[in-house]
């Protein structure tokens, strides 16, 4: 039996801890794996595009437990009452090979999302940054929101999305949350939800190479957290942006934000920081108060890691745990084949050979006759 934490499984865990606390104690799990990143196995995700979307392979492993996700992309499919983005994931232990956990990673995927922006952004934005232009205000808008009003402080939001029906039902599930001080505006252009921002979330999704936000747009001392720019050929800040000589770049894997991140766009010596960097202390994550930071967000295996063991260690911890057979228990384990018996027939009724009809009757012929007996 493994673990197994699906849909309903996961709404209630997070109902029973809390979302705040669900999001600073992941973003706790995943700052702690950033500063052994050398004990991880990297490499990029295995990504298989289509015209319309990608489906991603994100695997990580420390030496003792192996992580992999499978995550969508498809901007289109909100438009047909579907999920942009879906995923769900396996934890595994490195000795044994075996699977512990099988789980949704669709919420987690929007958790973790948050959780990783809020955890940059502190490292990055000014600290008395209070005010936030959220571009994009879709399924990872509330999660992103909530992460950075619980942990960054955030006061005022402000809301863009080219979809008017977006913006209101963010405004309305943030409105039911009562989040203390949380200031909500609405904004016709995103050059106006980025006028005086701190900091700007620009989480759009659009299979192309989309100019969310421009220079003009960028003022002294900005943080920009860009996390809908995750593909090739989909990015969302002018490269403008990227190149101004006060602007400083952070990713979080470097091999794979040059594929996928807005650096794409740039030289592939372009310098740029890695998270893991900025935490163990051998870079800024800022250098004055006036540089414009960028955290060029992708989102990357180890965070998907961080999530899934932390979500084990709460599902273990608390009641209604459910579990999979997905592996077989044999008493022995060189006896794969006896774990199907008792009583396999070779072949099932249903794919017995059918004689056909005029054979039927010449047998039935014989064995009335007597020939066969
Ligand atoms: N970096 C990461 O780790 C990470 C993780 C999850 C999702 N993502 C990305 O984040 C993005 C958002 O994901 P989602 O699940 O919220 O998608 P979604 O489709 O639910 O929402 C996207 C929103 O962007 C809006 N939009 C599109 N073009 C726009 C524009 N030009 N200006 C303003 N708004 C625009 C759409 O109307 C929609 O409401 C996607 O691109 C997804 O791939 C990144």
């Amino acid at each position: 039996m493994i673990d197994y934490i699906g849909t309903e499984r996961i709404r209630a865990l997070i109902r029973d801890i809390g979302i705040t606390t669900f999001v600073e104690q992941l973003a706790e799990e995943i700052q702690a794996d950033y500063r052994r990143w050398s004990e991880f196995e990297r490499s990029p995700r295995h990504a298989s595009h289509s015209s319309v979307g990608v489906i991603e392979l994100m695997p990580a492993s420390d030496g003792r437990f192996y992580s992999f996700k499978y995550v969508n992309g498809h901007p289109k499919n909100t438009a047909e009452g579907l999920l942009t983005v879906t995923a769900f994931g396996v934890l595994a232990e490195v000795a044994s090979g075996y699977p512990l956990l099988l789980s949704e990673l669709t919420y987690t995927t929007a958790l973790r999302t948050a959780a990783m922006s809020a955890l940059a952004a502190r490292w990055m934005a000014n600290p008395d940054s209070c005010v936030m232009a959220l571009i994009g205000n879709g399924a990872q808008s509330e999660f992103q929101a909530i992460a950075f009003h619980h942990l960054l402080g955030i006061r005022e939001l402000r809301l863009f999305d080219v979809d008017p029906a977006a913006s209101a039902k963010l405004e309305d599930n943030l409105e039911g949350l009562q989040l203390e001080g949380l200031r909500i505006t609405r904004c016709r252009s995103a050059a106006e939800a980025a006028r005086g921002a701190d900091i700007i979330t620009t989480a759009t999704a659009d299979k192309r190479n989309a100019v969310i936000l421009t220079p003009d747009m960028i003022e002294p001392g900005m943080h920009l957290n860009a996390i809908g720019g995750d593909c090739p050929g989909k990015t969302e800040l002018h490269v403008d942006i990227l190149r101004r000589p006060d602007a400083r770049i952070v990713v979080e894997f470097e091999a794979q934000s040059r594929i996928e991140g807005e650096i794409q766009q740039l030289e592939p010596d372009f310098p740029v920081i890695e998270f893991a960097d900025v935490v163990a202390g051998r870079a800024l994550g800022r250098g004055c108060t006036r540089e414009i930071t960028i955290f060029d967000s992708v989102g990357f295996a180890l965070e998907d890691f961080s999530a899934l063991r932390y979500l084990h260690r709460l599902h273990r911890a608390s009641q209604g745990r459910s579990e999979l057979d997905l592996i077989p228990h044999l008493r022995n384990p060189k006896d794969l084949f006896g774990g199907l018996m008792p009583a396999i027939p070779m072949q099932s009724m249903e794919d017995e050979p059918q004689l056909p009809a005029e054979r039927l009757q010449d047998s039935d012929r014989k064995v009335s006759s007597g020939e066969l007996a």
